[in-house]
């Protein structure tokens, strides 16, 4: 009888990513069969993630509920990958014996050995080695549903910000052949996929080591544009210190290029910026926003932000809201500094009370729903590019699919060969969670973004 896995992932795009080639690799090579029944399936996976405490404990209070199943079924292997399993190693196993499988980013290519290892010889296996891109060497081609893939172009982060656990969880930045990558996507376009998302955690520091790192990220943003079906490019994330003038000048070169960049700033204080190990000023990530908005008028942007960091002041929260100001964020991510284990910054003096630290998160976080609405709202009678998805999830008389800036439109069609077309619709509704809209053709390029 063909074996199941089920696989639950948390955390970022990267893990997702990670995830999806975790089951190509178990159905291609062991001819396993993905169920999203956790209780029927032999092999639990969980992809985990250590960005935040919060998400570091909820893998051992799903590895608790995964327990009472092992129990009446002894045979089943669990195992966990992901940045927790990377940072803790055999460490967990001391916490949870019951584990079978531990493995790291990098070596999520040997899962499906690992796995066959732990069910000949039945013993536990722990592999969160650094071997580099021989895990892109060991995937097989993506298989994809639906007209969005996302390709991993680089891997891990040299920039060790001083509260970050990345470059020690997925290592130091390692970027991909650019044959490989651009293999992928025409692999990609070949199953009907219209939207590429460029995924790394620093996907402007891309160089391509074959050509001695002349390639740089802009110039493997055109590569990507000149294959054929590539009608929308994402990529995810960038950093302000490597958004060069060639990038900048790309978003107004490249017409699959959406309007859109997450471009994180984490603070808007050179104090806190500085105690970031950031390497860089708000004055200067103001500056690439202005460049951006130059060769793109109507570009929206998006960060990340970090409330609380140690010893921020009510001067440096100001600072960060006036730079919210000026920059007028489209819908980002906020969080509360949680300190991890092994940064320099779990170091650091902080004396701000939780209650304050959430209290400024609010503050932060109202403002920006209340600019993405008004970038909602200024959506209202404007054409817009949208890749559409399927049939809307509340009502299936209608289509639905994503602008260029991420926003869910809804529009009134049940004409299923538009499903994974580009489209272009007549903005009608800027709802809090979604736009409505009406279809006015399905020529591609054709919208204008007003
Ligand atoms: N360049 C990366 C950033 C990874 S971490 C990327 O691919 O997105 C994602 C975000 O998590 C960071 O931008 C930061 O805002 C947040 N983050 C990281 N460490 C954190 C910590 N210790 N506490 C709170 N938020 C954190
Ligand atoms: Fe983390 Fe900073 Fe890298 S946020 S992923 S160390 S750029």
């Amino acid at each position: 009888m063909t074996k199941k896995l089920f696989i639950e992932t948390h955390g970022c795009q990267m893990n997702e990513y990670d995830s999806a080639r975790m089951v190509d690799l178990l159905e291609s090579q062991l001819e396993w069969e993905q169920t999203d029944q956790w209780q029927e399936a032999d092999l639990l996976l969980l992809n985990t993630c250590s960005i935040r405490e919060k998400a570091q404990e909820k893998v051992f209070h799903q590895l608790g509920r995964w327990r009472a199943l092992k129990d009446k079924k002894p045979d089943l292997i669990i195992a966990v990958g992901g940045c927790v399993a990377s940072q803790e190693g055999a460490a967990i196993r001391r916490r949870a014996p019951y584990v079978d499988v531990v493995f790291g980013p990098q070596t999520l290519h040997r899962i499906p050995e690992m796995v066959r290892m732990r069910q000949e010889q039945n013993i536990p296996v722990v592999d969160v080695s650094f071997p580099e891109v021989e895990k892109f060497d060991a995937l097989p081609p993506p298989s994809v549903e639906g007209p969005k893939a996302m390709v991993s172009i680089m891997e891990g982060c040299s920039k060790y910000c001083s509260f970050c656990v990345v470059p020690y969880t997925r290592g130091e930045e390692v970027s991909r052949p650019l044959s490989g990558i651009l293999e992928e996507i025409i692999s990609l376009t070949e199953q009907g996929v219209k939207e590429i998302t460029l995924l790394g955690q620093n996907v402007n520091g891309y160089r391509d080591t074959a050509s001695g790192g002349l390639i740089t990220f802009a110039d493997l943003l055109y590569q990507v544009a000149e294959i054929s079906g590539v009608e929308r490019i994402r990529y995810t994330t960038s950093h302000p210190l490597e958004f060069s003038a060639d990038l900048i000048e790309a978003h107004g070169a490249i017409p699959q290029l959406v309007n859109h960049v997450h471009l994180p700033v984490q603070s808007g204080s050179d104090r806190i910026l500085a105690l970031m190990k950031r390497n860089h000023t708000a004055i200067e990530y103001k500056s690439i926003i202005r460049k951006l908005k130059k060769v793109c008028p109507n570009i929206t942007i998006s960060s990340d932000f970090i409330v609380g960091f140690p010893g921020e002041t009510e001067a440096d929260f100001a600072d960060t809201m006036a730079l919210i100001d000026t920059v007028g964020f489209d819908t980002s991510y906020s969080f509360v500094y949680s300190p991890r284990p092994g940064t320099p910054a779990a170091q650091l003096p902080d004396e701000t009370p939780e209650l304050v630290k959430k209290h400024r998160l609010q503050i932060l976080q109202s403002r920006i729903i209340q600019k993405a609405q008004e970038i909602s709202l200024a959506m209202k009678n404007t054409q817009q590019k949208v890749l559409v998805e399927g049939y809307s999830k509340k009502d299936p008389g209608k289509l639905q699919g994503r602008t260029e800036n991420n926003r869910v439109v809804n529009f009134l069609s049940s004409d299923s060969q538009l499903i994974g077309q580009m489209v272009t619709v007549n903005i009608v509704e800027a709802l809090p969670n979604s736009l409505y809209g009406e279809f006015l053709g399905n020529e591609s390029y054709c919208a204008i973004i007003a």
